[in-house]
């Protein structure tokens, strides 16, 4: 008997072998090859006599309508709202809650729509206790527990659907495939097949995904590239706010971000992120500065915590929350030889409010503060926002969006704002902004 041909596939990328192999060359990931046989297509190409190309002026314009949910924090990221009639990937760790914002969106729709859902990985019953305790009045979203592509196609067309939520991508299967679901073949089909379906029906898709530790759609890279619109659900399953952030938008920018809290009635959104990361202490702390970053087109304010206590033993300790290790170790360095401070002698303990990830430069100043009030034991004053680079001289460098970033401060209260020297003369002056052109220069 005749062997029939495997080819090996990578599950992370697509990348094909006719050899398995530990490393795929493509996407680097390891153990990611599974065997599948190639379908050959049957088919013969037909020319018609179609217009194939067309002039600048000769395109139709098609101005897209957009659905407000009218949870803005929700409908920002994607640019304004969902446009009607396109395939929007929604990725994210497992429990940090995409079914929970799928469901709240879908209870936000006018009664006019037909919405689907399809739950591939929880029982109807389950959904009915979720969308109890969220308080989901929407009488006219359909679940479904079917998990065959043609099927659900099948439901499309039956009820007219107009947004359709599939939870999750990797359990939806077609059943012409000799594949399990999940494989990357079978999602590829299935994401084509629904494709198809939704621009010939005219609904709107959002497929859920899970994503691996990586930060990678778990599997499937290649839907980023099919779908219009990626979306990832960020946060930590240990705090509860969430970010909400585009990370590919065929109708609009990629800037804007949306926040949520994770609260016993599912998501709040977080319209006040200052109020919400520069969390009040009673009274001054040592250790604490803030910092005013930008989070897509947003500046808000966040509290960062230093702890410094001399080290009992051994190697001394170094342990960052929200912030890159090797940046603490090269902020901690300069702050030894600029500012003489032994930190080497110190265990050093940094976290941001809410643990969020602070990767701009401009909270380099803010950080370094931190540091400082905290090994000195000396609290900051209250009404203080530090923005600005850190250079390895320990110079203040300048920042993007300052004015922004001011105003934040402003707009909270307050009083005391240091900013990079540099910019001080471009914009314009008042008696709250205090010009700082190195650290050795509000160090007392
Ligand atoms: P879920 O939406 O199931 O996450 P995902 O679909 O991304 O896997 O949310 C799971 C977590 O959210 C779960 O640990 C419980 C929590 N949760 C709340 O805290 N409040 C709520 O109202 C709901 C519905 C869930
Ligand atoms: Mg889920």
């Amino acid at each position: 008997m005749k062997k029939e041909k495997v080819i090996y596939v990578c599950q992370s990328c697509g990348y094909s072998s006719p050899k398995w192999l530990g490393r795929c060359p493509e996407c680097e990931s390891w153990n990611s090859f599974i065997e599948e046989i190639p379908q050959t297509p049957q088919k013969e190409i037909v020319f018609g006599d179609k217009k194939a190309v067309f002039r600048l002026n000769d395109i139709e314009h098609i101005s897209y309508a957009r659905i407000k949910t009218g949870m803005q924090e929700f409908d920002r990221p994607l640019g304004g709202g969902i446009v009607t009639g396109a395939l929007i990937l929604v990725g994210g760790d497992p429990g940090i809650g995409k079914s929970t914002l799928m469901l709240q969106i879908l209870g936000l729709l006018p009664d006019t729509f037909s919405l689907l859902y399809i739950s591939g990985e929880e029982s109807l019953s389950q959904i009915h206790a979720r969308a109890k305790r969220l308080q989901i009045g929407n009488k006219n979203i359909l679940f479904s527990n079917e998990n065959e592509i043609h099927h659900i196609q099948q439901l499309t067309g039956k009820n007219k659907t107009n947004l359709l939520v599939i939870d999750s991508i990797q359990t939806i299967q077609d059943a012409t495939l000799d594949t399990m679901a999940g494989n990357i073949s079978q999602l590829r089909s299935c994401t084509t097949l629904l494709l198809k379906d939704a621009k010939e029906k005219d609904y709107t898709v959002f497929l859920i995904g899970h994503v691996t530790k990586e930060g990678a759609i778990a599997g499937p890279k290649i839907l980023e590239h099919m779908v219009d619109t990626v979306l990832y659900f960020e946060g930590e399953s240990r705090n509860d706010y969430r970010i909400l952030r585009c990370s590919k938008n065929r109708f609009g920018s990629v800037n804007e971000i949306g926040l949520f809290q994770m609260g016993a009635a599912g998501l709040r959104e977080l319209k006040n992120p200052s109020h919400f990361f520069v969390a009040e202490s009673e009274n001054e702390q040592s250790g604490d500065a803030i910092a005013a970053v930008m989070e897509g087109n947003r500046p808000f304010l966040v509290k960062v915590q230093a702890l410094v206590s001399k080290t009992q033993f051994g190697m001394p300790q170094r342990t960052a929350t929200g912030i890159d290790h090797r940046r603490m170790n090269l902020l901690l360095a300069v702050l030894e030889k600029r500012c003489g401070r032994p930190f080497g002698f110190q265990d050093v303990f940094i976290k941001t409010a809410g643990g969020l990830r602070l990767d701009e430069p401009a909270a380099d100043l803010a950080i370094c503060m931190a540091l400082l009030s905290g090994i000195d034991d000396n609290p900051l004053p209250k009404e203080a926002v530090y923005i600005g680079e850190v250079g390895l001289g320990g110079e203040i460098r300048a920042v993007n969006r300052l004015e922004e970033r001011i105003s934040e401060a402003k707009k909270l209260g307050f009083k005391q704002i240091y900013i990079p020297a540099s910019s001080f003369k471009k914009i314009s002056s008042d008696s709250h902004l205090h010009a700082v052109k190195h650290l050795r220069d509000i160090i007392v």
